[in-house]
């Protein structure tokens, strides 16, 4: 047995209950997504105490922050050992790429993630791509190339059909697709990030890929490598203008349910995607006990993977989270157990919309440090999830980052549910507050 999985055997029973696990939890992340998680995992009687790691001006109201970097696992180990955590919930890829999931389950502590081999579903273009050919996964054609065989990659781009996708192979912060509408464009992106390694050694290797036209939507389940669940699907809006222009951001709102994806959709899905994906994990020996994140794309009906990512979507867990009725805890000791299998995953009726709002300039050269004031009470079923924000030494709430804060709020429809969380975010006060109005809007 592997020593994480031991932990759960050996848990200590619950003061008032004798057959409640209650277990010491890190957290790792400051964003958003953390925020959501970080409420609903203090929301379960399993959780007897919780730590966010480095967190935000946010994640301090449902458990202690403490500045820890997500990539410093020697500092995170002397802080598990003298903490006495059983549990890491990873929010970012970075960790988990790092091989944060090794690090840990080999001292003995059981870590919700993929383990570093198969964190390069997300890590690594290429790998992805050739997993999915050996899985018979459906996704776009692509070839990959690098500075050896560069001539090849000019010669192939030549040919390709327009729009074209470059993909720096890496982890490039959200930054590594390119979709070029010019050979011209092509050649030059693909020399920039191959010859001078525009996203450093992330872009040594490119994967060229055919252009797929339809609606983006995400769908996230949680995996002990054997059997998986399904815990929710979101559409992101990721630019930063209204009418979905503008340039790309780390997503400004989403909404949950896509009416498009329920139904005959997700039963593709389900069928061609995800049954392949979990079952390939296991066939191919790569250990996985955490969250999948399908970044899909819906081609006249017909689902397609545009990237796989290996922990849950910011702002997707922002609607997700709250969606979800089950206890998120009970979901990892069953996961941990290898007992996901038999797990019920009750999700809420309602639609659940979130809208961000982020900083004057942002995604380019935005400022922080500005103060805020956030409404003194909100509407039953909002919630607001910070991201960029800190306090100062005296409490005081300031922005620290290009997306700043989100109000999620649920409702019976997706109009309800995206007016109510505008409403909410309008209330809340900082200079150069910007958001988009129009979240949701196909769906009015
Ligand atoms: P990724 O980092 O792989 O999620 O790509 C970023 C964004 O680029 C995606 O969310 C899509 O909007 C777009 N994209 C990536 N690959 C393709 C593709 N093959 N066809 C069309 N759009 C794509
Ligand atoms: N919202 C997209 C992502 O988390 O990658």
């Amino acid at each position: 047995m592997h020593p994480a999985q031991k932990i759960f055997m050996y848990l200590r029973p619950k003061k008032n209950s004798l057959f409640q696990a209650f277990m010491n939890i890190l957290l790792l992340g400051s964003g958003g997504r953390e925020h959501a998680l970080a409420r609903k995992i203090a929301q379960s009687p399993h959780c007897e105490k919780l730590f966010i790691a480095p967190g935000n001006g946010g994640t301090s109201l449902h458990g202690t922050n403490v500045p820890l970097g997500v990539n410093d696992f020697a500092a995170q180990q002397a802080f598990v050992k003298e903490n006495a955590i059983d549990l890491i919930v990873v929010g970012p890829e970075d960790p988990l790429v790092n091989g944060v999931y090794d690090y840990f389950t080999e001292r003995g502590v059981a870590v919700i993630g993929p383990s570093k081999q198969a964190a390069q579903l997300e890590g690594s273009k290429a790998f992805s791509k050739k997993f999915m050919q050996r899985q018979g996964i459906p996704t776009a054609a692509y070839a990959e190339f690098t500075a050896e065989n560069f001539e090849e990659g000019k010669a192939y781009l030549s040919k390709h059909a327009l729009p074209i996708v470059l993909k720096a192979d890496g982890l490039a912060a959200g930054k590594g697709v390119v979709i070029c509408e010019s050979h011209e464009e092509a050649q030059k992106v693909f020399a920039e990030m191959i010859l001078q390694k525009q996203f450093g050694e992330a872009s040594s290797r490119v994967v060229v890929e055919q252009f797929l036209s339809g609606i983006e939507i995400s769908v996230f389940v949680l995996t002990d490598g054997k059997d998986y669940k399904i815990i929710g699907h979101a559409k992101d809006y990721k630019r930063i203008g209204e009418g979905d222009t503008g340039p790309n951001t780390g997503g400004m709102g989403c909404v949950s349910p896509v009416p498009f994806a329920e139904g005959a959709f997700m039963r593709k899905v389900i069928d061609r995607i995800i049954e392949p994906t979990i079952s390939g994990l296991h066939k191919e020996g790569l250990v996985y006990k955490g969250f999948v994140f399908f970044g899909l794309i819906n081609v006249e009906g017909e689902p397609y993977v545009i990237e796989y990512n290996c922990r849950m979507g910011d702002p997707e867990t922002e609607v997700v989270m709250p969606r979800l009725k089950s206890d998120l805890v009970e979901l990892f000791i069953q996961l941990n157990k290898g007992e996901l299998g038999t797990a019920e995953v009750e999700i809420d009726e309602r639609a659940a919309a979130t809208v961000m709002a982020v900083s004057a300039g942002y995604p380019g050269d935005y400022e922080k440090g500005k103060s805020m004031q956030l409404p003194d009470a909100i509407p039953a079923d909002c919630f607001l999830y910070h991201a960029g924000t800190k306090q100062d030494s005296n409490g005081q709430l300031l922005t620290n980052g290009g997306r700043v804060i989100t109000a999620t709020a649920l409702a019976p429809t997706i109009q309800q549910a995206a007016a109510l969380a505008k409403e909410v975010i309008a209330q809340v006060e900082y200079e150069g507050k910007y958001f988009r109005k129009d979240i949701g809007y196909e769906f009015a």
